[in-house]
């Protein structure tokens, strides 16, 4: 009885994650984030290898310099990214090489973590998105200012702060549309 009472309640979690890219400029405080951390450390990966590493910049110096390298041209409306209180730079090296399955494997053992983290966040009330898009001229600069290591690479940036929207439910599609029963396209 209590397992289906926690199901339903971290699926209603789940359905309020947003991407959100709207922040006040409050602090959070180190407690929360650690907490948070901790919950993305709890996501599993391939052979158990934990290849997430996570850089957590709040200098208000550091972020100017990061948007720059990051940030290409904020959309209208949304905060930049050196106003957000934290960002958070996900990193991993790739133990698994480049074939399919060991890029399956890198990928898979990535985005556990990520997802963990997103959820903690809102959880905590907190507001994040995942990008994972950004101008790829500066990358090297961007490693060398983070003093991420040869090898490694710089997977997400995904800037944290308190809401400055209040967001819906996400749009997802119903299970009754992505779901078979035995075989690919027999109604679930
Ligand atoms: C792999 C991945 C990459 C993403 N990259 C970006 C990004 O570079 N910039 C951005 O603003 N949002 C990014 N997003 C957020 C999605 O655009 C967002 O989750 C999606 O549009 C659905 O919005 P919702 O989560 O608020 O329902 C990314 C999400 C994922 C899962």
């Amino acid at each position: 009885m209590t397992e289906i009472a926690s199901l339903d309640s971290l699926t209603e979690l789940m359905a309020r994650q947003r991407a959100v890219r709207e922040f006040t400029s409050d602090p959070i405080d180190d407690v929360l984030i650690e907490k948070i951390l901790r919950a993305a450390t709890r996501a599993p990966s391939a052979k158990n290898v934990q290849v997430l590493r996570f850089i957590v910049v709040t200098d208000p110096a550091a972020k100017k310099k990061l948007a720059e390298l990051v940030d290409e041209a904020p959309a209208p409306g949304r905060t930049p990214w050196d106003e957000v209180p934290v960002i958070i730079f996900v990193c991993a090296e790739n133990p698994f090489g480049m074939s399919a399955t060991g890029s399956a494997a890198w990928g898979g053992s990535v985005y556990p973590g990520i997802q963990n983290l997103l959820l903690a966040a809102h959880a905590a009330g907190l507001g994040t998105v995942l990008t994972t898009s950004r101008g790829k001229l500066k990358e090297q600069e961007l490693k060398d200012f983070l003093g991420v290591p040869e090898g490694t690479h710089i997977d997400a940036v995904i800037p944290m702060g308190w809401p400055a929207v209040k967001l819906g439910k996400n749009k997802r599609r119903p299970v009754s549309e992505v779901a078979y029963r035995e075989k690919f396209g027999t109604a679930w």
